[in-house]
């Protein structure tokens, strides 16, 4: 299907299982490289395969999921070295994972200086992994980048040429973005309250270095039951005891904090998100925390009205079609519908 490029975002504020959805479509398009885009370490994908839950900070989950897939890291993703050896060790990918030569390096006192900095690390509720500070002495042309680091020889490439090159040969790519729109921080109304960088579309494919004539898919992550970690506007937030009460609690990757949810998805901002976004297909996730009752329901006829109208209510307010719906934790939880 997508014979170049597609590219996975988030209509929202992140932890929608753009890693999971990512996953899926490595095996099913049989994607020749996942590339991780996104901000930094601050992101956590997280996915169960069979009874193991696997989490990363840095590396794209959708390349793990597929072991003929090559793992990148774009250059426009800040690499915490220490994390970086951590995961492709931890899951032996050793010989299929690069970091583009140009991504800047977060250091211990970036981390150190997030946590000491109240504004970021109260008022903003910043991940405190560095991101930030990282990215700052970057745009101060202070930074090191992973060329520079003895420990990363041997990790590093022109992942820019060798991603653009696949799609010349009309490989699969997929792009894996981290956080969602309303957290980017020059198109998220909500500044202060957003993350270091841009996480719409073309954000993510600038931060992979992806010739946009080769973008051949935008697949827009909506999650069913919004989420939001940290502070800044959500509309329709439901309270704790309502979180407790319709037994939807989730808890943040990176930072283990309780997410605050949303009783339902703000229309005005979902549209918003399509015209920054452009999706060609809309993933709707979450579905089992929308309507307990799909939890586990692995096929179109398991779907309850109430789902099937939110489908609906989603294709008409984003004029695309939804071609994935997610039902539950497990990797087998999604269901791609015929469009
Ligand atoms: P920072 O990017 O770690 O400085 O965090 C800034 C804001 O973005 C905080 O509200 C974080 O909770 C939020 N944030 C950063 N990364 C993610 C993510 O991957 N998912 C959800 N929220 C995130
Ligand atoms: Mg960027």
């Amino acid at each position: 299907m997508f014979m170049s490029a597609v590219i996975i975002t988030d209509a929202l504020w992140g932890d929608s299982g753009k890693g999971k959805i990512s996953a899926y479509l490595a095996r099913a398009e049989n994607a020749s490289y996942v590339v991780r885009c996104g901000t930094g370490t601050n992101a956590g994908h997280s996915l169960y395969f069979g009874k193991n839950l696997v989490k990363l900070n840095q590396l794209p989950l959708g390349g793990l999921a597929n072991p003929k897939s090559q793992i990148r890291i774009g250059s426009g993703v800040v690499v915490d070295p220490e994390i970086f050896l951590r995961e492709i060790k931890e899951y032996h990918l050793q010989k299929r994972t690069k970091i583009d030569f140009r991504c800047a390096i977060i250091e211990p006192r970036h981390k150190q200086a997030e946590s000491n900095d109240s504004n970021l690390s109260k008022k903003i509720g910043s991940t405190k992994t560095g991101t930030g500070f990282a990215r700052a002495e970057f745009i101060m042309r202070r930074a090191r980048q992973a060329k520079d680091v003895k420990e990363l020889k041997g990790f590093t490439s022109d992942a820019a040429k060798e991603i653009n090159d696949a799609c010349l040969k009309k490989k699969t790519v997929i792009l894996e973005g981290s956080q969602g729109t309303f957290l980017s921080l020059a198109l998220s109304p909500d500044y202060p309250f957003t993350t270091s960088d841009n996480c719409t579309t073309l954000a993510l494919a600038d931060d992979a270095g992806l010739n946009w004539k080769y973008i051949k898919d935008v697949v827009m992550i909506v999650k069913a039951v919004p989420s939001r970690v940290g502070e800044g506007p959500m509309p329709f937030e439901l309270s704790s005891e309502e979180i407790e009460k319709r037994d939807i609690r989730e808890y943040g990757v990176t930072t283990g904090r309780p997410r605050r949810k949303a009783a339902r998805i703000d229309w005005n901002l979902l549209k918003y998100a399509t015209m920054l976004n452009g999706p060609t297909q809309i993933a709707l996730t979450f579905c089992d925390h929308f309507d307990l009752e799909v939890k586990g329901v692995r096929e179109v006829k398991g779907l309850t009205a109430k789902v099937k109208n939110l489908i609906k209510k989603v294709e008409k307010v984003t004029q695309t079609p939804v071609t994935l719906v997610e039902t539950g934790k497990d990797f087998e939880d999604i269901i791609a519908l015929k469009r």
